[in-house]
This record gives C-alpha cells, structure tokens and sequence, in this order.
C-alpha cells in the first residue's frame, strides 16, 4: 500500500484508544524490552507516539535518547506536540534514506506495526538501510501484524531481517490486543 497521509479522524481515535485504553498495553510491551535507559533509540514509523511516549521516561533517567522517524507530516506534528517535554528526543521527518542518521550509531532499532504499510518492494531497502544505523550487537526489536488482509507474512519479516545481516534472536507469534495476531521478534546485528 502507498504511503498515505491520516485523516483527521484516524489520528483522533489513534490517540484516543492509544494513549489511554491502549496505553496499558503498549506500555507492557516496552517494559518487555528490559531497557537500560542509557540506549540511543530510533524509532522508525513512531506515529503518534503509542510506544515513544513509554519510552522517553525511561531514556531520560537512564541518559539515553529517543530519535522519531515517520514520513508522515500529520504524525509527526502530532507526536511533537505529545512529546515536546522530553529533551532527549528528536523528531525526523522523512524516510530513511532521506535523512542525515550517520551509520552504526544506534544500539536499538524498534519497528512497531509499520513495515506492513510499505509497499512490500520498498521494504527490504528499508530493513538494509535500517540495519546499517545500527551499531554492531544493536538490536531490533519489531511487531507486525498477520492478517491476510493486513499484515505481512512472518516468514517475510525472517528473510528481510537475515538478508540485512542480521541474527534472530526471538521470534514468536502473538496474539496482541487491539492488534490481533502479530510476529513479535527480536533481531540482533
Ligand atoms: C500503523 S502506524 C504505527 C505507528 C506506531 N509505530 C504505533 O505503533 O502506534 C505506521 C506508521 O508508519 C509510518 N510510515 C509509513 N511508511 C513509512 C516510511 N516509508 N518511512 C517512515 N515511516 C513510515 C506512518 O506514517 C505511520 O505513522
């Protein structure tokens, strides 16, 4: 699927149902992750800051920081105006080939139901380009969803992360609130 801007009402009940009912859930999913609070983090497709929002604190009081990419104008106005209190985030508009991210400078990559939404031509320049950020032992840490009708192929998330020279670290299969039926992997380079 094309890349599409959100409509008004999407970000509304995104940020409705995300950030309070939803919350909960996405905010256990980051406790998962058994951050240090030290890391350099980039987010890719943060949107309206469902897990960014967890996880600035955390990098805060560890001395870490947060970088939000996302292509989308709406979402990046959006998670700038949630998350304007934290001084150790950055906002990057664009794709990642668009912007100046210097190569082998991030300890974490975490991608959060985002590569289902890309053309699946574009995605493995995208795991490559997002693969080289990464610092060496940098991991990845990504959800996306199953669904025939949205979501990818958990075999295909396998294959883009290894042809990006990375080694699975964990890989399951999930049944995610709100979400429904998700690949949950952990990827490490
Ligand atoms: C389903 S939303 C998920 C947002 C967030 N990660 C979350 O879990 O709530 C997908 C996000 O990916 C972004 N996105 C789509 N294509 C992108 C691309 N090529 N580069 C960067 N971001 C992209 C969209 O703008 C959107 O914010």
């Amino acid at each position: 699927m094309s890349f599409k801007e959100p409509t008004s009402t999407q970000v509304f009940f995104t940020v409705a149902i995300g950030h309070t009912f939803g919350s909960f859930f996405w905010k256990n999913y980051v406790k998962s992750l058994n951050l240090n609070g030290n890391e350099r983090i980039l987010e890719y497709g943060s949107g309206s800051g469902a897990l960014s929002r967890h996880m600035a604190p955390i990098l805060l009081k560890g001395g870490g920081s947060l970088t939000c990419v996302d292509i989308s104008q709406k979402w990046m106005g959006t998670i700038q105006k949630r998350m304007d209190k934290y001084p150790n985030v950055e906002f990057k508009l664009g794709t990642i080939f668009d912007l100046d991210i210097p190569d082998n400078s991030y300890d974490t990559v975490v991608i959060h139901y985002v590569l289902h939404d890309i053309d699946s031509n574009l995605r493995e320049g995208i795991v490559m380009a997002l693969s080289r950020k990464l610092k060496k032992g940098g991991k990845v840490y990504i959800r996306e969803p199953l669904a025939d009708n949205h979501g990818m192929p958990a075999a295909e998330i396998r294959e883009l992360m290894i042809n990006a020279g990375l080694n699975e670290i964990d890989f399951k299969i999930d049944n995610v609130r709100i979400v429904g039926k998700s690949t949950e992997a952990i990827f490490e380079k």
